[in-house]
């Protein structure tokens, strides 16, 4: 058997383990999960050389010292993922590992993330992952109005560089600066909004659900939802 089919097959169970898991923490046994076709890497990029793209928006923020959490940042945290990604997640903020990395959820809510990516039948590499500000605030406390005024100018252009087909919105605030609402989050989630006229769903901060595990059902809710859209959509090939 080739390397690659061993590797295929691996990577198959593993995404299977991974739904399964968490599904069976929720309490529910059988599998609902629509898969979504997973291979979108040929997606259409037939705006390209229109729009600009993630590197020159990358290099334009350059050693960023828009504002006074370059003082205190290690990296700054841009984004990672598929440049043609049909789902972006936009988190807060770095958190300590993510600073110290510079990528975006690859501490604790990051693996849980990553679980519940693949409970939805889709890898991270797939997706488009980042966050309302690219710097980590000093011992995380809430970022600021105008750091996030200052930061969203090039997370709007990032959007426009993907065009995703539906944004979700990871926690309270980021939910709260992206739709510059106030309503409880709570109310929020599971209601589709819109964010540059793009579908967004707001989901808990995986975060959140690390300290309280029974939000986990309302978000595997939101997550069905999220995958309705998409195959509802299509892969736009
Ligand atoms: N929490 C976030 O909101 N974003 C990260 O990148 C990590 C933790
Ligand atoms: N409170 C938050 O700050 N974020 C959530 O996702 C849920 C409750």
């Amino acid at each position: 058997m080739s390397e690659l089919l061993i590797n295929e097959i691996r990577e198959t169970l593993a995404s299977a383990r991974s739904q399964f898991e968490y599904l069976s923490d929720l309490g529910i046994e059988s599998q609902t999960a629509a898969l979504p076709d997973a291979n979108k890497d040929q997606q259409c990029t037939a705006n390209a050389g229109l729009v600009e793209s993630l590197d020159t928006i990358r290099e334009e923020l350059g050693d960023c010292q828009r504002c006074g959490l370059a003082a205190s940042r290690a990296k700054l945290v841009y984004g990672v993922g598929n440049p043609n990604a049909r789902l972006v997640l936009v988190g807060e903020a770095p958190g300590r590992e993510e600073d110290l990395k510079g990528e975006p959820f690859i501490g604790e809510a990051g693996q849980l993330l990553d679980r519940i990516l693949l409970a939805m039948g889709m890898q991270r590499e797939e997706v488009y992952i980042c966050n309302v500000l690219k710097c980590r605030p000093p011992n995380n406390r809430d970022p600021q109005p105008e750091e996030v005024a200052t930061c969203e100018a090039f997370l709007i252009r990032q959007i426009a560089a993907i065009r995703p087909q539906v944004i979700i919105g990871l926690g309270r605030f980021a939910v709260h600066s992206l739709l510059k609402s106030r309503t409880p989050i709570s109310r929020l989630r599971g209601e589709w909004q819109e964010y540059q006229g793009i579908p967004l769903m707001p989901t808990y901060h995986p975060a959140y659900l690390l300290r309280n595990p029974e939000g986990k059902r309302d978000v595997w809710e939101d997550m069905k939802e999220v995958l309705r859209l998409l195959s509802a959509e299509g892969d736009g090939s």
